[in-house]
This record gives structure tokens, sequence and C-alpha cells, in this order.
């Protein structure tokens, strides 16, 4: 697992979009897992932005959602396909056909679940997974005790997540109980983890998942267990992490980060300044910048 914090929402948005823009730029037939939550909104316009800018092709880019609440039509408006379709979808140059989230108002739900992990595979399996993190930190919809092997199926919400996602619903009843969800075990498949968190109010559930010891009543604590896995975090999503020097000094020196030390993002504000006296600083002073 790595770590990597940036000095605001805006920067850690764009970090993850252009990580996604660079693998889909490397394999245009690159399958991605894609994730929902307000999180992800500006992750989705800034690669939007992209495409309309700088011609980022999702032509021939496959695409699983997590997780779809059951019993909304695909067409409800708060149903995830309808968010995908209204934050991405519709906005790139993506076939609808290569475009796949469970389907919540499936007549048998168990195959369904089935079905979706056979679709994986003969897509090849999940090259780039986008995930965020709930406050009780779920992955998907994997809900505190989803067994850590687990795979597609439909999970009962919890209150914590019902409540967390009340905002997004006309009413609070209206919220659905029921989801299906890829599991942890199908998450921790994907050849590659990209988690992005921002905010205070995530910044226990981060430190948690993080330097916590792995325990399936926090599933995003599996994703240790991955052999390529990066946190991508604003300072206040890791204002409660112990190691953070730590983290900033593998980012700051790590070869393979060097292509994205550098602020590209014309939404990037206040990080802006921070990040460029960073990069001025030679390695051997970093340590003193960190502190
Ligand atoms: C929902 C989704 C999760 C997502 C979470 C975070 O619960 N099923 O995949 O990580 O929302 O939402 P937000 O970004 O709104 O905090």
């Amino acid at each position: 697992m790595e770590v990597v914090i940036r000095p605001n929402a805006d920067a850690a948005t764009d970090l993850v979009a252009r990580i996604i823009a660079r693998e889909l730029r490397d394999n245009p037939r690159l399958v991605m897992g894609l994730a929902t939550g307000r999180t992800m909104e500006s992750v989705y316009a800034r690669l939007v932005q992209m495409h309309r800018e700088e011609g980022l092709d999702f032509s021939a880019c496959r695409t699983f959602n997590l997780d779809e609440y059951v019993g909304l039509s695909s067409n409800h408006a708060n149903s995830y396909r309808h968010y995908m379709n209204h934050h991405l979808f519709l906005q790139v140059n993506i076939d609808l056909q290569n475009t796949h989230l469970p389907d919540g108002m499936a007549a048998d739900l168990v195959a369904e679940c089935a079905n979706y992990e056979r679709l994986i595979a003969e897509n090849g399996g999940i090259d780039l997974q986008l995930l965020g993190i709930g406050q009780n930190g779920h992955l998907g919809f994997n809900e505190p005790l989803s067994a850590l092997r687990s795979r597609t199926r439909v999970k009962i919400l919890s209150p914590v997540t019902r409540a967390q996602n009340v905002p997004l619903f006309p009413r609070p009843e209206l919220v659905p109980h029921r989801a299906i969800t890829m599991g942890v075990g199908s998450i921790l498949d994907c050849r590659r983890c990209i988690l992005l968190a921002t905010g205070e109010e995530k910044a226990a559930i981060v430190a948690k998942a993080v330097e916590g010891p792995i325990t399936s009543m926090i599933s995003a604590t599996a994703l240790q267990l991955h052999p390529e896995c990066t946190l991508i975090l604003d300072e206040a999503a890791g204002s409660q992490l112990k190691e953070s020097d730590y983290y900033h000094w593998v980012f700051e020196n790590q070869p393979e980060w060097e292509p994205f030390r550098a602020v590209s993002s014309p939404i990037a504000k206040n990080g802006i300044q921070a990040e460029r006296q960073l990069e001025k600083q030679p390695v051997e002073a970093m340590s003193d910048v960190l502190e």
C-alpha cells in the first residue's frame, strides 16, 4: 500500500484523474472498476474535462461499477446507473454497451451476482479499480463483517451507511435497505486499486484503514493485502495518520511518482503554491520541509 497526501481535495482529485488518464492512454481497452459517492463526482468532472480539452479517449475502454441499489431501476434518479450516466458516461465518448453495473431490479439477485462476476472474468478482470470509503470503512457496500474473501452478492446496508446517503435522496425512508456489491475478494482481485478520500469526516476511518489491524469489521483494511494499492488523500482526510511524514517521503522519492509530482491541474488552487515549494527542495532537505 502507498499513501499519497495532497494539500487539498482538488489536488488529490486531480492526481487520481491523471493516474486514470495515463492508464487509459497506455491501454485504450482498459477495464476500469468505478465507484460512486460525492467524492467521485469531482474525479468524473475532471475526466470529462480531459476528454473535452485533451481528447482523452474512452471509446474502447470497459467499465464495471462496484455496486447498485436493490429495487432501483436504471432510470431512477438515485440509482448508480443514473449517477454514472449523468456524471461520466453521457459526457464522454464511451460505448454504453461497454459499461456495466449490477442490475438491482433482477428477478433472481443471486444469479445476477454470479453473472456479474462471470462478466468481469470474461473481460479479463479489472485493471484499475477506483474506490471511495464509507464512514464505517466500507468499500462498495461491503458493510462491517463482510468476509475478506467475499464475492459479488447482496448486502443489507447498515444504519450508518443509510444515514450517510440520506442527503442524496429526497426523503430518508427512500434510502434502499439492500444493494448488490462486488465483494472484498472481488476487489482484491483487481490489478490496481486507487482509493480517494477527502475531508476531515474521513480522517478517523482512513487512519484505521491504513494503520490499524486488518479486520472484516472495516473492509478497507483488506487493502493492506493488495499488492498494488494507493490511497490518495487530502490533508484533512490524512490528518489522523501517525506516519504521514513517511508517506510524504515515499511520494517525493519514489521514481514512479516522478511524472505526477508536478501540479498540472487547472482546478488545483491552494495546493499549487505548497506543491511548487516542495518540488524546489533537494531530496536531502525534504525531511525538514515535511516537519
Ligand atoms: C457509497 C458507495 C461507496 C462510496 C461511499 C462514499 O456508500 N457505495 O462506494 O465509497 O458511498 O461516499 P462519499 O464519497 O459520498 O463519501
